[in-house]
């Protein structure tokens, strides 16, 4: 058990988070399958990223940490071997479903299993694409459910219209139309985050977007280049809320990964009334970066519709918090997606929130949230959610007596130093 104690001074001075744990996994994975010696900078140490390292490791790419990165030297699709045993995915969904994709179409057989959360979540959305690719995958009990056989084979290309909103779905799809022969064609019914696209160009492919569909040749090769990982900005949103519902607060993070696809958390809380600039903009890698000044006030609720869900995907925690300190009332809908994450995140906030004296109504497809001055203070679950209890870590920081946090190690999945962070700047 942690304790965050409530917060007794504005949150003022700099800081930088960990590098992007979506842009991390990426760059890795295009990494292992270029040709040649690529280095990644700044890559989040963080157990997901991780996990996606040791993938590839078992699949015999020699990767080194140096000092001032990591080194991995790719030998193109073919340098791929069949894994030894088992590849563990932990916790991460980024890691199954987007390596999935690149397995499909290897010429063997690879296992992937995980964490008690991540045998939870749903596989199907990959195993149909791909199989229709002419991957076998069979799934436990055959229900879509990790662990994952994954019998790679000769690809070909498909037209595939999603229907659900998901990056990973679409990135495992673009991996394999990478390696499959003809043309791919992915539709996606929302525009999700484009780091593959927007990677997969640094490394050479040759892909065409247009609104949300993605096209791509088949028989892609790609080369090896350099490439340094911008900050998370769903890591630093922790910081930006806890800043913004504390009065008199002025923060910079510096080096964030602004790009427009991940940025629905700052359209949201400037509806809500906070007020965050966005200082030198700039763009590394084909991702654009900034610094971002946020300064305390007090928010008022919103409402955040269906359009905001691609955009806003892992920030519903921390947004969930601001709106229970936010003046009137908010609305969160069209947000179902969100009972398919790490933990049941609509579930796991509505019922956390209401041990911190929160007014919630929970529905299938999102929640209305009752804002007020302060939160009770009280002993709270994560449910082994790292979103979930670094959203309620910042809760604490407006919580009478603080909150008392039941397994905060889970942070370290994408932000290891998380409640050090938050203890320098409480300034205790
Ligand atoms: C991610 C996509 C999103 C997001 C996850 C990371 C990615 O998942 O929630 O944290 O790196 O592509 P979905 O594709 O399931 O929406």
């Amino acid at each position: 058990m942690r304790t965050v104690e409530a917060i007794t001074r504005p949150l003022t001075g700099e800081l930088s988070v960990p590098g992007d744990k979506s842009i991390g996994h990426r760059a890795v994975i295009f990494s292992a399958v270029a040709r040649g010696r690529s280095r990644v900078l700044n890559l989040c140490a963080g157990e997901d990223n991780l996990r996606t390292v040791h993938a590839f490791k078992d699949l015999g790419v020699a990767i080194r940490q140096e000092r001032e990165g990591l080194h991995i030297e790719g030998k193109g699709w073919d340098g791929l071997h069949a894994p030894g045993g088992m590849i563990d995915c932990g916790n991460s969904g980024t890691t199954m479903r987007l390596l999935s994709g690149v397995l499909a179409g290897r010429p063997f057989t690879a296992t992937l299993d995980g964490d008690p959360s991540l045998r939870r979540r749903p596989m199907q959305r990959i195993i149909d694409p791909l199989g229709r690719m002419g991957a076998r995958i069979s799934s436990r009990n055959g229900k879509g459910l990790a662990p994952l056989e994954i019998h790679g084979a000769n690809l070909r290309g498909i037209r595939y219209a999603s229907l659900v909103a998901s990056a990973q779905v679409k990135s495992a799809i673009i991996l394999a139309g990478l390696q499959a022969e003809g043309t791919t064609v992915f539709e996606e019914p929302q525009r999700t985050r484009d780091h593959t696209e927007i990677m997969a160009r640094a490394f050479g492919a040759d892909l065409t977007v247009k609104g949300n569909t993605v096209t791509l040749a088949g028989r892609q090769e790609l080369s090896a280049r350099d490439l340094r990982v911008p900050g998370d900005l769903s890591s630093a949103a922790f910081f930006v809320v806890a800043a913004a519902v504390v009065p008199g607060s002025d923060l910079i993070v510096r080096d964030m990964g602004c790009n427009p696809t991940r940025s629905g958390v700052l359209d949201v809380l400037g509806r809500m009334g906070a007020r965050i600039e966005i200082l030198s903009p700039r763009e590394e890698g084909g991702e654009p970066v900034a610094d971002l000044r946020v300064r305390g006030g007090r928010l008022n609720g919103v409402d955040i519709g269906p359009e905001m869900v691609a955009r806003t995907i892992d920030e519903y925690p921390i947004l969930a918090v601001a709106a229970a300190l936010a003046q009137g009332v908010t609305t969160i809908s069209g947000a179902r997606e969100l009972r398919n994450k790490e933990s049941d995140r609509i579930a796991t906030m509505a019922s956390e929130l209401r041990k911190l004296g929160v007014e919630v109504e929970e529905r299938e497809d999102g929640m209305t949230i009752v804002g007020q001055e302060r939160l009770k203070g009280a002993a709270v679950n994560t449910y082994g959610d790292h979103r979930v209890a670094m959203a309620l870590a910042v809760a604490g920081l407006r919580a009478d007596g603080g909150v008392g946090i039941d397994d905060s190690a889970c942070a370290d999945v994408s932000f290891p130093g998380f409640f050090e962070r938050i203890e320098r700047l409480r300034g205790s």
